[in-house]
């Protein structure tokens, strides 16, 4: 099972590196050696090269901080390297799964020498020592996006042939429906660190750290709007499939129209028909959609959110229209300030590798009644991706390259882990990407 990482403020930052880099490895564990290295697709990594790849961006800190420190291996800082211009060469993204070295234990000689050699710097810093802390913070964020990625890429490499460690998933425990009438107004959009010390409880670990694409907070002024209290769920998109959703260009982006028309699209990713039946397969095997009727769906593109949303009268929210909803009255969460728990949300900790039904998690709701706004799936909202205004880069080529032709997704996913959502967090992914745990509700105006 994956276990949970405490979420006290007090912790301490060697300790949390300690815990969140072992989890990555648990996540990994149930793995044979050969399917550490395979490449099924060129978006996705092999989980050899994410195991390398998270440890590379620590060795990055210690040759910065740490005084007299030799490299572990040139090749290394080419294979393990992903985007970044600033680090020199790298071997191209598709190609990673082309490579049988550095082999496996190698990585993992590689990753325990780094966290030896972290754990000793961390040993030898005070409290002063701000830049190097909260790149080191920076580092674990960074992690838990790769465990994340890493869920994505084992069920794309083996779906459930994965012997992943699934708890028993709760059952809805309440009705979800209809849509929250949502005042508009000028709302504060993003982090604040002002908001968070002004809070009168203790800031959750969560919000003693946010990237930089979630600043500054900033006024924007929201209609009023209604908001689905529940996600779209699988059976509400079956309806939409056997309404000939993809055969009717009228739903459709003219991008998303080309797409489905080029990939062949009838469903989202992972779903098979089989004897004119729709099956979804998952890591706990194959079903059919009847049996999962009433869980968010998720494996679908922008496109295919947006045209869902279209023929259904309704639309996308902003992502502002879906922070709102998040903290209502200045929360940090939808249920308020605590940080999410296994009883609050579906994130990686709750063990479920699928999203729950709808109505599995009261306790998580916001006072307007919508329920699983955080994890469960990410939401596809209609905001471009671009900076906030007033944004400034805290390290170079992480967000800041990414801002076009990108859509925000907010919330947070089954695989998730629970110290790293936050409501202002954003998530980013091209229109027509599906291969993340990726779904939504609608909005409509009012
Ligand atoms: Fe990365």
């Amino acid at each position: 099972m994956i276990s949970s990482v405490k979420t006290s403020s007090e912790k301490s930052l060697a300790q949390l590196y300690r815990d969140v880099r072992a989890r990555t490895m648990q996540i990994v564990a149930p793995l044979e050696i050969e399917d550490y290295v395979i490449q099924t697709a060129e978006y996705m990594s092999p989980p050899r090269w994410h195991i390398g790849h998270t440890s590379w961006f620590f060795e990055t800190l210690l040759q910065k901080y740490k005084p007299g420190y030799t490299v572990y291996s040139s090749d290394f800082l080419y294979y393990f390297n992903s985007y970044y211009e600033g680090f020199g060469a790298r071997i191209e993204r598709p190609k990673r799964g082309t490579k049988s070295r550095p082999t496996v234990r190698a990585t993992v000689d590689y990753r325990n020498h780094v966290d030896e050699q972290m754990l000793a710097l961390l040993d030898s810093i005070d409290d002063q020592a701000d830049e190097l802390r909260s790149l080191v913070r920076l580092g674990l964020e960074h992690e838990m996006q790769h465990q994340e990625l890493l869920v994505y890429d084992i069920k794309h490499l083996l779906c459930d042939q994965f012997d992943a460690p699934i708890g028993v998933a709760p059952k809805a425990a309440v009705k979800v429906e209809g849509m929250a009438e949502i005042e508009g107004g000028l709302f504060w959009l993003g982090y604040s660190e002002v908001q968070c010390r002004m809070s009168n409880v203790q800031c959750p670990i969560n919000y003693s750290f946010a990237f930089d694409n979630e600043k500054p907070a900033h006024q924007v002024f929201l209609q009023d709007y209604a908001l689905d209290r529940a996600l779209v769920t699988n059976g509400d998109y079956l309806e939409f499939i056997r309404d000939n959703g993809y055969k009717d260009f009228r739903w459709w982006f003219s991008e998303g129209w080309e797409v489905v028309n080029r990939e062949d699209w009838r469903a989202p990713l992972y779903w098979e028909s089989h004897d004119d039946e729709w099956m979804i397969r998952d890591f706990a095997g194959l079903h059919s959609v009847s049996d999962k009727a009433s869980e968010p769906v998720y494996h679908v593109s922008f496109f295919e959110a947006s045209a869902f949303a279209k023929w259904a009268g309704k639309r996308l929210p902003t992502e502002a229209e879906w922070e709102k909803a998040a903290c209502v009255d200045a929360k940090q969460f939808p249920w308020g300030p605590d940080s999410p728990n296994e009883t609050k949300a579906n994130l990686l900790e709750n063990n479920l590798w699928s999203p729950a039904p709808v109505g599995s998690f009261p306790e998580g709701a916001n006072s307007y009644g919508c329920h699983q706004l955080i994890g469960d799936v990410w939401e596809w909202t209609t905001s471009d991706y671009v900076p906030y205004p007033g944004f400034k880069s805290e390290f170079d080529e992480y967000n800041d390259k990414w801002f076009v032709n990108q859509k925000v997704l907010r919330g947070g996913s089954f695989a998730t882990p629970q110290i790293h959502i936050r409501s202002t967090y954003r998530n980013f992914f091209h229109a027509h990407e599906r291969w993340m745990v990726s779904g939504f509700r609608c909005a409509k105006d009012v």
